[in-house]
């Protein structure tokens, strides 16, 4: 293929009440290419070049959430568990939908290996896409995660943090380790990077408040599903790993309280999401 061919091709898309400028090539038929618009159905997500012919589509599509099992529901999002193989096309459009958003990955056709998680706002018109994460039923490199996306409408109001919380409740189900496929974008990490920050700052608070302050690197991967590598660098970054005897020793600095009391603060502001493990009705895929 050709360089010419990555360039960002569809000027805008409409999607459910949304419009959105599209960041990166995704292969789309080439005739949409000359489209001004490109209407995507937020339910089945088909696409279409001409807003009459996506008219008479909304009229018939039936589709009023992702076409999988509810495996989570709280007061504000669901998720729904896609099995790629089963719903090949409706992958496929998740896929060639992402990629808009998506600098690097290559994952368009070949859906069949991957399950999708699929995350969704509900109303009384139904259940609206908000992100995904993909994650391939069998992974040799113990990834937990290999795509994953918040929709631009609805990033930087922490649902991409929800996403990344859903995926280690999995993994922790699962009794794995789990970490994200590499290399993850700019965005990827910063999100990520965010997430490790903050859970692995809670847990030492939480022990320091029970009075068990003491907790290995391992300790800290186990309770949180995250590998002993995401663990390390995520403290080295904080600038809370100290040498001991050769021993890893893990200080919990003033700095990193204070900045998890600025983000609480923020959150009170906001509106703090979180997954309920509770609510999550999953065991793993046979
Ligand atoms: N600039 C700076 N920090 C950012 C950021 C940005 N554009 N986006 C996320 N972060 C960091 C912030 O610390 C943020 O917390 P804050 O908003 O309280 O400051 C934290 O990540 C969590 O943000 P959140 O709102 O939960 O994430 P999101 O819903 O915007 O989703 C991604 C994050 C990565 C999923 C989203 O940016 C995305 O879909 N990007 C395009 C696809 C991609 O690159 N995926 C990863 C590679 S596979
Ligand atoms: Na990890």
């Amino acid at each position: 293929q050709t360089e010419i061919s990555r360039v960002r091709n569809l000027e805008r898309i409409q999607m459910g009440s949304h419009e959105i400028e599209p960041w990166y090539f995704s292969p789309y038929p080439a005739e949409f290419a000359d489209c001004d618009m490109v209407y995507i159905c937020e339910f089945c997500l088909c696409y279409f070049g001409d807003n009459t012919q996506f008219t008479r589509h909304r009229k018939k599509c039936t589709l009023l959430h992702p076409p999988g099992n509810e495996v989570y529901r709280d007061d504000t999002v669901s998720f729904f568990e896609i099995d790629g193989r089963r719903q090949r096309t409706w992958c496929r459009n998740l896929c060639l939908l992402s990629k808009l958003f998506l600098d690097h990955k290559t994952l368009y056709y070949d859906v069949d290996p991957f399950l999708f998680y699929c995350m969704t706002e509900r109303d009384e018109h139904g259940h609206h896409l908000v992100g995904y994460f993909s994650k391939e039923k069998e992974c040799s490199e113990g990834y937990n995660v290999a795509c994953i996306l918040t929709l631009p409408q609805y990033q930087r109001k922490g649902f991409g943090k929800l996403l990344i919380q859903f995926s280690y409740e999995l993994s922790k189900i699962e009794g794995k380790l789990g970490s994200p496929e590499k290399p993850l974008s700019d965005l990827g990490l910063l999100g990520y990077r965010a997430y490790w920050q903050e859970v692995i700052v809670d847990l030492l608070i939480d022990r320091e408040i029970e009075g068990t302050p003491m907790i290995s690197v391992e300790e800290l991967g186990s309770t949180l599903a995250m590998t002993t590598n995401d663990v390390l660098h995520t403290l080295q970054n904080l600038n809370m790993l100290r040498y001991s005897n050769k021993n890893h020793v893990i200080v919990l600095t003033d700095a990193a309280v204070a900045a998890r009391d600025k983000l609480k603060e923020k959150e009170r502001v906001k509106g703090k999401r979180m997954i309920d493990p509770e609510r999550l009705q999953w065991k793993p895929p046979v």
